[in-house]
């Protein structure tokens, strides 16, 4: 088998964000160097912990996790305790973690790691706000170009928003790390609400994590039952959108999904398309391509890689 992949996850889980490090952590192509925490779904305070009970549930206390920004760059942190419940992670009753977080804040871990590991071979995925990755390309600009790739979870063109009518929560926390980020130059893939709805936890899906048995199965039907009530609410759907794994079965089978490159602005000026993800998908504009945003994907493949590397954890 060739080397594993080298993947950070930027993350503030949020039970989407759980299933995406349980999916990085049963699939020995990639190999996590480490997860930094950012404010987004909940406070910081509960999205490192959280990230530090996924990696316990996993069997994985030796990952290191790291806190990092405990707001937006500039606007007040906003949060969705009305998806995620209070805690950020409701549904399994999850035991207090026994792992440490680590010292080092999450930005000195990020320039530090890929000022030291040879260049283009670390790859960012970004499962929550833009505010740890950004902060750090400002705070060490070197660090862009030794980049690999960054694959995120964010935005939202032919869908509309989900946290206003044209933004996506993600993207709308902090639309300005997401502007530093979308012009630095890195690689970037991008998953999009127009991909993520498409991705439902229908019945029968969660049927087949529960079928599992084990530990992990048990738990992520439990998160995923919490997690998919609010949105099957929201849009009258059997099943929630699973928008986070979508970055990691990216990295695991890109064939799963289909999307263009071209360019994409976030709006930071406009307080009522605040966040938006401006996506020129007909190449209209002069502005230079900057991100492959994904548009479909094969919904029951992804599903069957979900439970199948879910199985081994
Ligand atoms: C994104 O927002 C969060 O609620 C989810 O974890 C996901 O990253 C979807 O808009
Ligand atoms: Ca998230």
């Amino acid at each position: 088998m060739p080397e594993p992949r080298k993947i950070i996850i930027d993350t503030d889980p949020g039970q989407d964000d759980a299933v995406a490090i349980l999916l990085a952590l049963g699939s020995p192509e990639l190999e996590i160097l480490g997860i930094t925490a950012v404010a987004g779904n909940v406070p910081l305070k509960l999205t490192e912990k959280n990230a530090r009970k996924i990696c316990e549930l996993a069997g994985r206390p030796d990952i290191k996790v790291y806190a990092g920004a405990i707001r937006p760059l500039v606007r007040e942190l906003v949060t969705a305790e009305e998806v995620h419940g209070k805690t950020g992670l409701n549904g399994p009753e999850l035991p207090e973690p026994a792992m440490k977080l680590q010292e080092q804040h999450a930005v000195d871990y990020l320039v530090e790691t890929l000022m030291r590991e040879e260049a283009g071979t670390i790859t960012l995925c970004p499962l929550g706000p833009l505010t740890n990755i950004a902060l750090a390309m400002i705070r060490e600009p070197r660090i862009a170009p030794r980049i690999k790739e960054i694959v995120l979870m964010g935005g939202g063109f032919f869908e509309g928003g989900n946290v206003t009518p044209s933004a996506e929560f993600n993207i709308y926390v902090d639309p300005h790390a997401a502007d530093v980020v979308l012009r630095s130059g890195v690689p970037i893939v991008m998953m999009p609400l127009d991909v993520t709805h498409k991705a439902l936890t229908t019945t029968k899906r969660i049927d087949a994590f529960r079928k599992l048995g084990t530990k992990v199965g048990i738990a992520t039907t439990q998160m995923l039952e919490f997690f998919e009530r609010y949105d099957e609410g929201k849009y009258g759907t059997d099943g929630g959108p699973l928008h986070d794994p979508c970055v990691i079965a990216y990295l695991l089978k890109p064939s799963l999904f289909q999307g263009r490159f071209c360019n994409v602005t976030v709006e930071i000026a406009s307080e009522l398309t605040m966040g938006m993800t401006v996506v020129d998908w007909w190449g209209v504009s002069n502005r230079p391509k900057n991100a492959t945003v994904m548009r479909d994907i094969d919904h029951d493949g992804f599903f069957e890689l979900l439970v199948e590397r879910l199985g081994r954890l």
